[in-house]
């Protein structure tokens, strides 16, 4: 299968890559830097530049005769909130995807498949169990923001392709991503729960985050609005807990609001409250998880056993 990766040289991209190319696909990668994804890949990937994706139209020739195009660009959203960044996090994404579409509909062979980057920051927050039916949160910035960004990847169906929506869960991975921000507190016994712990958390490992969008790449019956989320969300507190007797350190430490809100102003939001997202798709699609617990699926993304 030839497939067509934005954002491969991030978090998921790579790993996704390396899968891909672990089971004979033709990998074409679209990065703003072209040379240093051709470095970090390999002769063996080809590598497009699309130098930026805000303002053009995504290279046809990266596009055309691909079978898939996974589209994961964006700006990192796990930073301090300042006005400019919030503008880049929503137009990386929002303008980016509208001229993915513009590089999709000038393609002569066009894909046949979109797997486009979503986030479960599109559900308005709060205890209660969510699928892929919940609620979005209008007003809310991340929210509206995922509204869009999906608006914009919808236009694909309208050139004929198979759409899918990959609502990802909070990444566990040993590069970077929300565990990279903890550990490092947690392994000098300064981590505990967030404002109380009580907040859900929808996590996922990185190997199922990628298992699930090859899943959703491979399967047919795939389409529209899927949570990338383990079967089990927990809430905060309990992902203290464990991470605590995963690296062997107390983590009982309680870690009040504002000390989050001076860190990471606006962006604090996102770990004060929580969103309890049920993988429903996935489960009816069959969708079996690499690592469904989140003690060993911990271990793992740590380096201290799987
Ligand atoms: N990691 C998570 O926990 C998580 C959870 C839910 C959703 N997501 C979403 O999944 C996607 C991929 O996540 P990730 O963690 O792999 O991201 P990442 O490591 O930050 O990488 C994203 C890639 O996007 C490109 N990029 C970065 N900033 C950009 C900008 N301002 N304009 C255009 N392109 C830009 C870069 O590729 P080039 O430099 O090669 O162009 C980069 O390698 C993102 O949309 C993210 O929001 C991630």
């Amino acid at each position: 299968m030839k497939v067509a990766v934005t954002g491969a040289t991030g978090t998921i991209g790579s790993r996704l890559v390396e899968e891909l190319r672990g089971r004979g696909d033709e990998v074409t990668v679209l990065s703003r830097d072209a040379e240093r994804a051709r470095q970090t890949f390999g002769a063996d990937v080809e590598a497009v530049t699309w130098a930026d994706p805000k303002s053009q139209p995504a290279p046809a020739e990266g596009l055309s005769g691909r079978d898939t195009v996974v589209h994961l660009l964006g700006e990192p959203i796990a930073q301090r909130w300042s006005d400019e960044v919030k503008r880049e996090i929503r137009d990386s994404r929002v303008l980016g995807t509208e001229n993915l579409m513009r590089g999709i509909a000038a393609a002569e062979a066009r894909p046949k498949v979109l797997i486009s980057q979503s986030a479960e920051g599109i559900y308005r927050r709060g205890t209660e169990p969510v699928d892929e039916s919940g609620p979005t949160d209008p007003g809310a910035f991340l929210s509206d923001l995922v509204v869009a960004w999906e608006g914009e990847a919808a236009k694909a169906i309208e050139l004929g392709l198979r759409v899918v929506y990959a609502r990802t869960g909070v990444v566990l991975s040993p590069e970077g991503g929300a565990l990279g921000t903890m550990l490092p507190f947690f392994k000098a016994g300064l981590g505990g729960p967030v404002a109380g712990g009580r907040q859900y958390v929808s996590w996922i490992h990185l190997d199922d985050n990628v298992g699930a969008l090859l899943f959703c790449l491979d399967t047919e019956a795939a389409e529209g609005p899927v949570n990338l989320t383990a079967p089990r969300p927990v809430t905060n507190r309990e992902l203290s807990k464990t991470l605590g007797r995963v690296l062997g350190r107390p983590a009982v430490l309680p870690v009040p609001a504002f000390g989050l809100k001076v860190l990471y102003g606006e962006m604090a939001q996102l770990v004060l409250t929580g969103v309890n997202v049920r993988p429903r798709r996935l489960e009816e699609l069959g969708y079996r998880f690499r690592r469904p617990e989140l003690e060993p699926a911990l271990r793992a993304a740590t380096g201290r056993g799987s």
